[in-house]
């Protein structure tokens, strides 16, 4: 494959990254979600993916909640994250994922939640996060649960932690419209 880079996003990236987005996955909505996020200073990190000098992909990272009882910690998650339908099947989305991994570690984080599809991303070592002890809304009770997912970053992590996760409301908010 061509070299890709990946790198956070500039204030110059911003349009590209609408558009790569919506084109993606064929719903303004999800773009909009990322500027929403970005606009309420929750986009932890937002990775553009750059050929030939040019934005082919996006992924965006935002903190979720993780209650059990009284307790609430934070921990990322990943999504959404697209590349541009022409440029899709070459690489760039595994080289998005993996530069996030490698992000949060830095970052020091030791878990990363997504909801994705359970065929595209246990190749990077994520796994189902509910037999860790973590719920979602967006697994029914008693329905599939593999597209939840936690890839753990750090052998110490979930070290005791567990509950119920909860994305940023712009999430339940994009997916309502
Ligand atoms: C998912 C996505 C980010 C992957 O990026 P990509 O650059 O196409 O992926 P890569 O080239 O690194 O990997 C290609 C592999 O991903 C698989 N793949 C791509 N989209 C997939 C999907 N939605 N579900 C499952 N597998 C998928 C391909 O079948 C291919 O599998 P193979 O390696 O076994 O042949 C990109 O295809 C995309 O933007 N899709 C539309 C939006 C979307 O569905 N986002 C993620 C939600 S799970």
């Amino acid at each position: 494959m061509e070299p890709v880079e990946i790198r956070p996003e500039t204030p110059a990236d911003i349009e590209a990254i609408h558009r790569i987005e919506a084109a993606a996955f064929k719903n303004e909505a999800l773009a909009e979600l990322v500027n929403r996020l970005r606009a309420e200073g929750a986009l932890l990190l937002s990775h553009v993916a750059v050929l030939n000098n040019e934005i082919v992909g996006h992924a965006a990272y935002s903190l979720l909640t993780i209650t059990d009882g009284e307790r609430v910690s934070h921990c990322p998650a990943l999504g959404p994250i697209g590349v541009d339908p022409p440029y899709q099947g070459r690489g760039i989305g595994s080289a998005l994922v993996r530069a996030g991994l490698d992000a949060m570690r830095d970052l020091g984080y030791g878990l990363l939640f997504l909801v994705g599809s359970p065929r595209y991303y246990p190749r990077f070592g994520f796994q189902p996060a509910q037999p860790h002890g973590f719920s979602s809304d967006y697994v029914e009770p008693g329905g599939p649960h593999e597209h939840f997912m936690v890839a753990i970053l750090d052998e110490r992590a979930p070290g005791g932690l567990r509950g119920h996760t909860r994305f940023h409301p712009a999430f339940a908010e994009a997916e309502a419209s």
